[in-house]
């Protein structure tokens, strides 16, 4: 079997052309789309600079030789590759299951394009039925939103490390992962509902900022779908 997430990561980065700003996402697929980027700017002599999502990011394009630039040196992106956690047809989709959800949004409002990467496993029917939704939140408010969070229909649970100890995302926040018995029916109201409980700083519901999307397959292709 392909390695689904490799296939859609690489293919993906053929979308970058010389001179570009890029937005570079998190997680384990596009860390293809970051190998494919650093063998592009030595075999062609691709010029570009990034902007990473996280400091995980951060860390593998420098080691990989990608230029970076701060965020607030540039006011748009020609393109931002990214990961998913679940993906609907109508392109919304769940994302922070590596916890950078937050500056993955930021750099998403700032792209012309935002392009996603997912192996297909990933593409759903109705989102939350199988992948929590991370909510981003100020560790003093977290008592107070996890009793909203219920109110509003959740069963949130603190994102844990693998030691046990609080998961902390790049920006000092927790992060309470969402279960919602039956999926997220609409994820507009709840992510209005969601952004007006005070100390929530984020959610991972992605909605109507993706435009293209590369869906790697266990039978080798690659599927690629516009808005
Ligand atoms: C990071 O917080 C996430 O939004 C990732 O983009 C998402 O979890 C996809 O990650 P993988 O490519 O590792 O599945």
């Amino acid at each position: 079997m392909s390695n689904v997430k490799e296939l859609a990561g690489r293919a993906a980065a053929e979308l970058v052309r010389d001179g570009m700003c890029v937005g570079l996402g998190t997680g384990s697929t596009v860390h293809f789309t970051l190998v494919r980027l650093a063998e592009r700017i030595r075999d062609e002599r691709l010029r570009i600079t990034g902007v990473p999502t996280s400091e995980d990011t951060e860390r593998k394009a420098r080691e990989f030789g990608i230029p970076l630039v701060e965020l607030g040196a540039v006011a748009r992106l020609d393109l931002t590759i990214d990961g998913a956690d679940e993906i609907d047809a109508r392109f919304d989709m769940i994302k922070g299951g590596g916890g950078a959800l937050l500056r993955e949004k930021v750099v998403a409002s700032i792209s012309e394009r935002e392009a996603i990467v997912v192996g297909e496993d990933k593409v759903v029917e109705r989102l939350g039925v199988r992948f929590k939704l991370p909510v981003e939140v100020v560790p003093f408010a977290a008592p107070v939103v996890a009793r909203a969070l219920a109110k509003l229909g959740a069963a949130p649970s603190l994102r844990k490390r693998a030691d046990g100890a609080t998961f902390v995302t790049d920006n000092h926040n927790w992060i309470f992962d969402c279960t919602f018995a039956e999926g997220i029916t609409d994820a507009r109201a709840l992510d209005g509902a969601l952004k007006r409980v005070p100390g929530v700083v984020e959610t991972g519901l992605f909605l109507g900022l993706a435009h293209v999307l590369f869906v790697g397959r266990a039978d080798g292709r690659v599927e690629r779908r516009e808005k």
